[in-house]
């Protein structure tokens, strides 16, 4: 068996690098970057997640994703900065269901990590499969630790966090989070090769 196969069978994360992908709940999922085509439809996104998941997504009062944000992201911010979505993939349709972005320090070797689920998409296995797509791209970049922080309280993030072998660790700036660390092991290495 090869490395990237019975790290697959292992099955914490799932190896998305590329394509559609069926999640345990049986949802089909494309998890690709973002586009300037999904500038609005990511608008819609954040602007459609309750307060709390809102809350939760930007650790604080966000309404809107400004479109000088937007811009951001698209603009790739010197290569160090990757939003995804996840579009829900049914038949001739797609719908965007969750976005996550991922930030790699080349010198640091690290990779921090931010996302969210569409509140009725919640508890399906897209949050798992956002994380796994972003451990494997890092991984590919080079990066040994995915870290990423959240509201103490957030159980959902630390559940998703449990779920894919992340520790909790305290945050040395902020009482109110936890920082949430997941070191890339050779498993996502194979994947991502
Ligand atoms: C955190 C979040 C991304 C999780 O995404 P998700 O698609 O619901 O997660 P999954 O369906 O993949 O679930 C992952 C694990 O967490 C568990 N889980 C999900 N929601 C939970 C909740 N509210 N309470 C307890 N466990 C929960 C699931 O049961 C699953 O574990 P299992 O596979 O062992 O059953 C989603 O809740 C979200 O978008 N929240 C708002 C934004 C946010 O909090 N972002 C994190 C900070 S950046």
């Amino acid at each position: 068996m090869s490395d990237a196969l019975a790290c697959y069978t292992e099955g914490r994360l799932r190896p998305s690098p590329a394509g559609p992908i069926r999640v345990g709940s049986g949802l089909l999922l494309d998890i690709r970057p973002l586009t300037a085509a999904d500038a609005e439809a990511l608008r819609s996104h954040v602007r459609a997640l309750s307060t709390r998941s809102r809350h939760n997504r930007y650790l604080g009062g966000v309404n809107e994703l400004p479109s000088t944000e937007v811009a951001r992201l698209l603009g790739g911010v010197g290569g160090t900065v990757f939003p995804l979505v996840a579009d829900m993939l049914d038949g001739d349709r797609r719908a965007m269901v969750g976005e996550a972005v991922y930030a790699i320090d080349r010198a640091a070797g690290t990779a921090e990590f931010a996302l969210s689920v569409r509140d009725e998409w919640q508890g399906r296995g897209v949050g798992t499969a956002l994380l796994g797509a972003i451990a494997v791209r890092a991984a590919r970049t080079g990066a040994a630790l995915l870290h990423g922080e959240t509201l103490r309280g957030n159980d959902a993030m630390l559940a998703l966090a449990a779920r894919v072998g992340a520790v909790e660790v305290r945050h040395r700036g902020d009482p109110r989070l936890i920082r949430i660390e997941r070191m890339l092991t050779a498993c996502d290495i194979a994947i991502a090769a």
